[in-house]
């Protein structure tokens, strides 16, 4: 390692796709860091924001490999901090929202490098946004939970409690649920949430090739195989989405990922 002081990293939030949510704030960091590190929600337009000098280091999952494990990333980041004194670690949405950006900004911060959390525009949010749906709505509830579906594939994480959200929270915002959507409807209909709520299904919002389908649901899972939603995809349930303003929808935009969705 270098003998001098680290530069200090900075946790960005990219936004959920469209290039035009990035916040002011992440946009001056990125032209003027000397490295970013980047995974795969990241569009290529947003790179094009950094120097000529600029190193870029892609660690999100490429075809056919296991994804950059995250002490790897840690050490990336430690290293980048030493070689230049501004660094991005650019992430998908929010950063610490399903972002281990707590895990980053903490290991940093143990090794006594600088960091500092850019939050970014989340997906839970912009995504039904660009359909104009709205999360909550003064006349369909008054909570909504964002929560991970990704439980049962990593074994490590605390298990959802599926019965009990059924009617605590009266919007559900479900990110990486596509996979284990049979699962999570049983366990919600168990849990009593009545089988005719609304649930909209949105693949890879904000940016075209943007797809979406509603079903009451009971007939959520069936929509999803039926369609073949892969992930990036959001799923929301709950009355708020009865609230849609087609109407007030941006257009999606038009961006480059470093792997193709
Ligand atoms: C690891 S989580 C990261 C979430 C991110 N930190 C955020 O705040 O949006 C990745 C998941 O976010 C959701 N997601 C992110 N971008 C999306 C998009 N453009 N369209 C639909 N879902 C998206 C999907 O559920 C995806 O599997």
């Amino acid at each position: 390692m270098i003998d001098a002081l680290p530069g200090t990293v900075y946790l960005v939030g990219a936004g959920p796709g469209d290039p035009d949510l990035l916040t002011v704030k992440a946009q001056r960091l990125l032209r003027q860091c000397g490295a970013v590190v980047y995974d795969s929600l990241v569009p290529q337009e947003l790179l094009e924001l950094t120097s000529k000098s600029c190193e870029h280091h892609f660690i999100g999952k490429r075809r056919g490999h296991h994804s950059v494990s995250q002490s790897k990333i840690n050490s990336i980041l430690v290293k980048m901090a030493y070689h230049h004194t501004c660094v991005v670690r650019l992430k998908g949405g929010d950063p610490f929202l399903f972002g281990r950006g707590a895990e980053e900004a903490a290991h940093l911060n143990r090794l006594q490098v600088p960091v500092e959390v850019v939050p970014g525009v989340t997906a839970g949010i912009a995504v039904p946004a660009y359909l104009g749906i709205p999360v909550t709505h003064r006349l369909a509830g008054s909570s909504v939970t964002f929560v991970t579906g990704h439980e049962g594939v990593d074994k490590r994480r605390p298990t959802v409690n599926w019965r009990a959200l059924a009617l605590a929270s009266e919007g559900l915002v479900i990110y990486m649920g596509v996979h284990n959507v049979e699962h999570i409807a049983n366990e919600l209909i168990e849990g009593g949430l009545d089988p005719s709520t609304p649930t909209v299904v949105i693949q890879q919002g904000t940016i075209i090739g943007q797809r979406y389908a509603k079903a009451p649901l009971s007939k959520l899972v069936e929509q999803i195989k039926k369609i073949g939603f892969v992930s990036p995809a959001i799923i929301m349930i709950g009355g708020a989405i009865n609230f849609q303003v087609k109407s007030c929808a941006p257009e999606p935009a038009k961006v480059t990922m470093p792997i193709p969705f």
